[in-house]
């Protein structure tokens, strides 16, 4: 469940926010090989580790890694056709300015997709909130809810149920 839900066109401008080390930002750009992807992290150990991972697309013109923060991406309006958030969204401060943001982003007619590997009805998402400062484990309904906020519509949720794993999908 993830990436392999998406349909990339070759030539796509792609934006993963909370890239990390960059793995995501590696197979993204060879789902759009003629496309960009530009990764955004507010750590720059995951900057540093994403520059090297991807350290030819770089020189190749085709990836950007940038250091900042979800709630203030520094991007255009209508600069990428698809926004990708792995694993990261429990992190993020004040989700609905965030996805908004995230929003002001896409060109119309482009998605956001968000790939949660705890879908927040595990059971385990007391323990991994008290466990980890300022994380918390969405449920589908509370994205739904943040998302239509956020000005999204038609919202796409698919969930593995046995695994708790949960791909979300808009389109703006
Ligand atoms: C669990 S890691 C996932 C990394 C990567 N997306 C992956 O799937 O391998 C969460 C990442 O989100 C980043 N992150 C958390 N809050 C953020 C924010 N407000 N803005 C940008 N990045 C953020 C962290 O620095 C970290 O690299």
């Amino acid at each position: 469940m993830g990436l392999s839900e998406v349909s990339i066109a070759e030539n796509a401008d792609i934006l993963d926010v909370g890239c990390g080390g960059g793995a995501n930002i590696a197979r993204l750009l060879s789902r759009a090989p003629k496309g960009t992807v530009t990764g955004i992290d507010y750590s720059s150990v995951s900057v540093k580790k994403s520059c090297e991972v991807n350290a030819k697309a770089i020189a190749a013109g085709r990836c950007h890694v940038v250091e900042g923060s979800a709630d203030a991406l520094p991007f255009d309006e209508y600069s990428f056709d698809l926004v990708t958030a792995f694993e990261t969204v429990y992190f993020w401060p004040e989700i609905e300015k965030c996805f908004a943001g995230v929003r002001r982003t896409l060109k119309d007619g482009g998605h956001f997709v968000i790939v949660n590997e705890d879908d927040g009805l595990s059971g385990n998402n007391e323990k991994w909130e008290k466990m980890i400062d300022g994380l918390h484990t969405y449920t589908p309904d509370e994205l739904r809810t943040h998302l239509t906020a956020a000005g999204f519509h038609d919202i796409a949720v698919r969930r593995d149920e046995q695994r708790h794993w949960l791909c979300v999908m808009v389109e703006k």
